[in-house]
């Protein structure tokens, strides 16, 4: 039996699409392993989920760093001692030099509550209801320079209900997030997704 593919999950806060990805890889015929978890802040809530099953966590405080070079270096370098193959950003709440996520094109990989294209950046679901949609989601997608574009690899929709607020729009996005994030990263592992920038 060949390998499963070694994925580092960074996160900043409550780390719920981490511990769905940690739970898929228990499967059996799960691609891919939760190899380690890397979050930007040190009271991120998720921590304590992943060392309580047994995930190695390490702390790479952007508070520490001058700069996001400077940061983007340690997290690149805790990658590669790590051996990372595919890098999940999970509610990682800091944007990655461009260098960065072109030294990582095609194994960086991010999740984002609406359809993207539709309501990059801060408070998506917000932003769908304002827009008046009736219809949201969820999207996978290989990261680029840009905050939340690049290659989609897996959507989910979600009905917007009337009397939605954003935040229980966020939560029956959520729920589909935890299936979208660990069905999208098995299709990288299994390299049926795919994105080669030199191409
Ligand atoms: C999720 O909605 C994710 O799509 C967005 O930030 C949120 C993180 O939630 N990028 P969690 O930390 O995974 O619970």
């Amino acid at each position: 039996m060949s390998a499963r593919t070694r994925v580092a999950v960074l996160i900043s806060g409550r780390g719920s699409n981490m511990a769905a990805l940690i739970e898929a890889a228990r499967a059996p015929g799960c691609p891919f392993s939760v190899t380690l978890v890397i979050s930007s802040r040190p009271d991120a809530a998720g921590l304590d989920h992943a060392l309580a099953n047994g995930v190695p966590v390490r702390v790479i405080d952007h508070k520490a760093f001058a700069d996001r070079p400077a940061f983007d270096a340690a997290l690149d370098k805790a990658l590669r001692a790590e051996r990372a193959e595919i890098v999940a950003l999970a509610g990682f709440m800091r944007i990655l030099t461009a260098d960065f996520v072109n030294a990582w094109a095609g194994k960086l990989v991010n999740i984002h509550p609406s359809l993207l294209p539709k309501f990059k950046g801060l408070k998506p679901q917000q932003q769908a209801l304002d827009a008046g949609e009736t219809v949201s989601g969820c999207t996978v997608h290989f990261a680029t320079p840009g905050v939340d574009e690049g290659p989609i690899i897996a959507q989910a929709e979600v009905p917007v209900l009337p009397g939605d607020t954003a935040d229980s729009l966020a939560a029956r996005i959520l729920l589909e997030e935890h299936k979208l994030y660990p069905r999208a990263l098995a299709m990288v592992a299994r390299g049926d997704a795919v994105f080669n920038p030199a191409d």
